[in-house]
């Protein structure tokens, strides 16, 4: 197997923002009265606010009207962006960083991520200058499990599928990367995925690998 290019996940792989996710929506939750538990949050891994959102009240058993379903959303992003505000670099996963720096003569970097603010994390933390490509939630219509958005970033890195290292820690991210063809680095819960190229419980263990 050749690899050529790295495309990486970001919330839960590069930086530790996964958890702002879970915190925002159980705080919604809380005050929407809404049951929401913390150990069903790997199912919102990688899947869009509106998907996270469907998957939560589809838990609960609830519906909302479309005016507030947009409002619990919004109300999340909220709380999520908040949270953001008091981010920076230490924010980065342990070993990230010294990966990145060795990776970068090496092989073409690319971000694909569901999150519509992800360049905002990729800013605050420092990362924006490792990555030639940045797919995000603004640039595609179906999120992960759809391929669309690693599909557009080995498209704009130019290399071929197969030749690209799709690093994630979701299922549906997981899923997406081989419907594409991609080998798959599996972070954390994604480590037991079937069918996973390569099974790591960090990031940072990439670096013994490539
Ligand atoms: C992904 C997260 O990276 O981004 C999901 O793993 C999240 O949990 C998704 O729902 C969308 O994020 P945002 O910032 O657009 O609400
Ligand atoms: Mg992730």
């Amino acid at each position: 197997m050749t690899i050529r290019a790295v495309i990486f996940d970001l919330d839960g792989v590069l930086t530790s923002t996964d958890r702002f996710h879970t915190e925002a929506w159980q705080a919604t939750c809380e005050n929407w009265g809404i049951p929401f538990s913390v150990s069903s949050s790997d199912k919102l891994r990688g899947v869009s606010r509106k998907e996270s959102a469907l998957i939560i009240l589809r838990e609960a058993g609830l519906s909302l009207s479309e005016e507030e379903f947009e409002r619990f959303s919004d109300e999340k992003n909220r709380l999520f962006v908040t949270l953001l505000d008091s981010m920076g670099e230490g924010n980065v996963l342990p070993g990230v960083k010294a990966l990145l720096r060795e990776l970068k003569p090496r092989y073409r970097l690319a971000v694909a991520s569901s999150s519509r603010n992800a360049v905002k994390i990729l800013k605050r933390t420092g990362l924006m200058p490792f990555f030639e490509v940045i797919v995000d939630g603004t640039m595609i219509r179906c999120s992960k499990p759809d391929p669309e958005v690693f599909q557009k970033a080995a498209d704009a890195l130019g290399i071929p599928y197969d030749e690209c290292l799709v690093v994630e820690d979701s299922i549906a991210g997981v899923s997406a990367a081989f419907k594409l063809g991609c080998p798959v680095a599996g972070v954390g819960s994604a480590s037991v995925a079937s069918g996973v190229t390569y099974s790591l419980a960090e990031t940072k263990e990439l670096g013994d690998i490539l």
